[in-house]
């Protein structure tokens, strides 16, 4: 069937290349910056576990149903919902998952471009030798200062919301395969560099044994809605980005083995993360649960020790501002894809006016981090709760739509055909999971959340 449709975006020219811009959209801010910042909030090794076993049970499974969605499709998620609906004679009202993800996909976009900002700003920072010997409580006031300084923040937001429109506005082939292809084995090249530095560290173990030590009696309700809601966002779930990237995919490629490809690099990274920024948080005396600013306040003081540092830290900064970037692509392209089939705009133009509006919310974000710190709504500042509303409820709650439309309403034979499973035993263990065990889950951590249920 998916033979039949024709991607009018165009088509990833292999395998290969669908693995590199799913995982350019999977690994990004929230492996790098946002994974080792709420384990340290939220406890550790508990946290970790929980975290680890959604991305098996909810994650890979979920991914695979969004990849089949869309590469069956062929379309934008919210036309190849709607395409799937029919197809299998369920109501077009699917169609909500898609616009509600494009929405989410928006949303995050405003707030993800501000944190993006402030690794494009630290190339500046490392370039210029700021950190070059400077101790914890230096690093942690620099970081301050930038905060503090919303002219700052919004420039380099400006800068990042420029360069994921020029992108997207080039579309599939021009843009978005020529960026990922060199930027992610670099990314993960330096990683294991820094690895080696904090392998160094006396504290190495203490940082280890931080990850992987699973106390329960430390984890709080919250903390399971945030470790799902994470399992979404770092694999880029809930919201159609894998769908309208699905929809790019080769017809012949097997989605099981591409999908467990791009979850297992992209969890990968985030434990890399964590191994590398934890021991340094122990042995310069830093908070682990510092919160958003971690990252912006530990590794600097690595690459302030480390021979080469300057070096060092400038290009690490640039890389994940790269993998922030191949990220935000995809937190567009639902919207535009759907914009550019259903209505008389060009790619073009559809993307400069959303991203113009987007950059227009971002500015919230800055300000939430200044003169609107105290401004809060159920202790949460602007950013919080862009963050809180889109990974911990849109994205878990899309997901679980996509899970259910999936499992029992879309033709099984549909799915075993699209995932060109011939008999293998793979497809019952998907399907089930699919149909009970990811449902079952996210309503699960829902009911806790919302403290229905202990
Ligand atoms: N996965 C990205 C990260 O970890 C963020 C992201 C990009 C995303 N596209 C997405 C999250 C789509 C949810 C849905 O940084």
């Amino acid at each position: 069937m998916s033979e039949q449709r024709q991607s009018i975006h165009g088509i990833w020219n292999s395998r290969i290349i669908f693995i590199l811009a799913a995982t350019g959209s999977a690994v990004g801010l929230g492996n790098i910056w946002k994974f080792p910042y709420i384990t340290g909030e939220y406890g550790g090794g508990a946290f970790v576990l929980v975290y680890l076993l959604c991305i098996l049970f909810v994650g890979v499974p979920i991914m695979m149903a969004e990849v089949m969605l869309g590469r069956r499709g062929r379309q934008s998620p919210i036309n190849s919902m709607k395409a799937m609906a029919e197809e299998t004679g369920s109501t077009p009202l699917w169609q909500i998952i898609g616009w509600m993800g494009a929405l989410a996909g928006f949303l995050i976009l405003t707030f993800y471009s501000v944190i993006a900002g402030w690794a494009i700003d630290y190339v500046f920072k490392m370039g210029s030798g700021a950190f070059n010997g400077v101790d914890g409580a230096t690093s942690e006031k620099i970081f301050g200062d930038l905060l503090a300084s919303p002219g700052e923040l919004i420039l380099f937001h400006s800068i990042f919301i420029i360069v994921t429109l020029y992108i997207v506005g080039k579309g599939v082939n021009e843009g978005l395969e020529k960026a990922t292809k060199f930027l992610m084995p670099a990314l993960f090249l330096l990683l294991v560099v820094l690895l080696g530095y904090s392998l160094s560290l006396d504290s190495f173990g203490q940082g280890f044994d931080f990850l992987f030590t699973f106390d329960f009696s430390k984890i709080s309700k919250e903390a399971f809605v945030v470790a799902l809601g994470h399992s979404f966002f770092t694999l880029s779930l809930g919201l159609g980005a894998m769908m309208a990237y699905g929809a790019y995919m080769p017809a012949k490629a097997s989605i099981a083995s591409t999908v467990v490809t791009v979850a297992a690099l992209d969890t990968i990274v985030a434990l890399i993360s964590g191994l590398v920024i934890f021991p340094i948080v122990f042995a310069n005396g830093l908070e682990p649960g510092a919160g958003p600013g971690l990252m912006f306040q530990t590794l600097p003081l690595a690459f302030g020790q480390m021979p080469g540092g300057t070096i060092f830290g400038t290009l690490f900064f640039i890389l994940v501002a790269f993998a922030a970037w191949s990220s935000a692509i995809s937190l567009l392209e639902p919207g535009v894809s759907w914009a550019v089939e259903s209505t008389r705009f060009t790619r073009p133009q559809i993307t400069i006016a959303l991203g113009a509006l987007a950059w227009f919310v971002g500015l919230g974000s800055v300000l939430s981090f200044n003169h609107w710190a105290e401004a809060k709504l159920l202790g949460k500042t602007f950013f919080d709760v862009l963050d809180y509303l889109t990974a911990n409820i849109m994205l878990p709650l899309g997901g679980l739509l996509i899970a259910i439309f999936t499992g029992w309403f879309y033709k099984e034979k549909f799915s075993h055909d699209e995932l060109r499973m011939n008999g293998s035993p793979i497809f019952p263990i998907w399907l089930w999971t699919i149909r009970i065990i990811s449902p079952l889950a996210v309503v699960y951590v829902g009911l806790k959340g919302v403290g229905l249920i202990d």
